[in-house]
């Protein structure tokens, strides 16, 4: 049975004072949820404060990233391991706002799958195509290269501990959002992709969908069957509209 999951991005948003009212807020308002696992990912500094304040509760910890190189002379980045280190349980990987920013390719983001599972994390691999590909009528080829070059490469037993996040780009941030027959569609679309590899077991992958997932939408999109909850920006900054998310299966 795959899990309802409802993943808040912080992105590089909140201070630490901040960040620790917030998930001090969504600790307290998530006590009566039970049908769904929440994770939040803080902006690297917060981490570990925020960790320490989800220590004894089931919301899980993520972070929105982790470095393509195991360890050594990388300034700036922040190792796989050293995450595991402070309890961090998801890594977030390959956002779109990491793909198109900062130029990061399926090569590097293989990398950064391998060394996260290596270090018990579960990565949320996030795909998703650009307007003018939804356009052009090629996004369900995008997301199944974007798979295809990354989830493919690692092995069964891996493959296990996987969450996709399946985010449009123009539904980020934009107020858009991906109708529920488009997500649906397109969720689909994923898990049978998944299953050219991985046979049934892609019947067990959340796959969540990201872009302006707010109270108001969120019902409807999670009712789809192949919807297995949200990866939610801008939403996930006030602890009652997250909530209102999560409330919403
Ligand atoms: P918004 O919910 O702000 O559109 O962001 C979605 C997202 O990118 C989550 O990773």
């Amino acid at each position: 049975m795959r899990k309802n999951i409802v993943a808040g991005n912080w992105k590089m948003n909140t201070t630490v004072n901040e960040g620790v009212k917030l998930v001090s807020e969504i600790i307290e308002k998530s006590k009566d949820l039970s049908n769904v696992k929440l994770i939040v990912a803080p902006p690297f500094t917060h981490i570990f404060s925020v960790g320490e304040k989800l220590k004894g509760t089931d919301i899980g910890l993520s972070s929105q990233n982790c470095a393509s190189e195991a360890k050594g002379a990388y300034t700036g980045e922040v190792s796989a391991e050293m995450l595991a280190n402070i309890g961090v349980e998801y890594a977030i990987i390959g956002h779109s706002e990491r793909r198109e920013y900062y130029k990061e390719c399926s090569e590097t983001l293989l990398k950064k799958v391998k060394l996260a599972l290596a270090n018990g994390i579960a990565p949320i691999f996030c795909v998703g195509e650009n307007l003018t590909e939804r356009e052009e009528n090629r996004h369900f080829d995008v997301v199944k290269q974007q798979i295809e070059e990354v989830v493919f490469n690692i092995d069964e037993n891996d493959f296990e501990k996987i969450i996709i996040a399946y985010e449009p780009v123009w539904a980020i941030g934009t107020g858009k959002t991906a109708t529920s027959e488009q997500a649906q569609e397109i969720h689909a679309h994923i898990r049978k992709v998944l299953s050219n590899k991985f046979a049934e077991k892609a019947e067990n992958t959340s796959i969540l969908y990201g872009g302006s997932c707010k109270p108001s939408n969120a019902k409807e999109i999670f009712a789809q069957p192949d919807v297995d909850g949200g990866l939610i920006g801008g939403a996930a900054l006030n602890a009652d509209d997250f909530i209102a998310i999560a409330k919403s299966f």
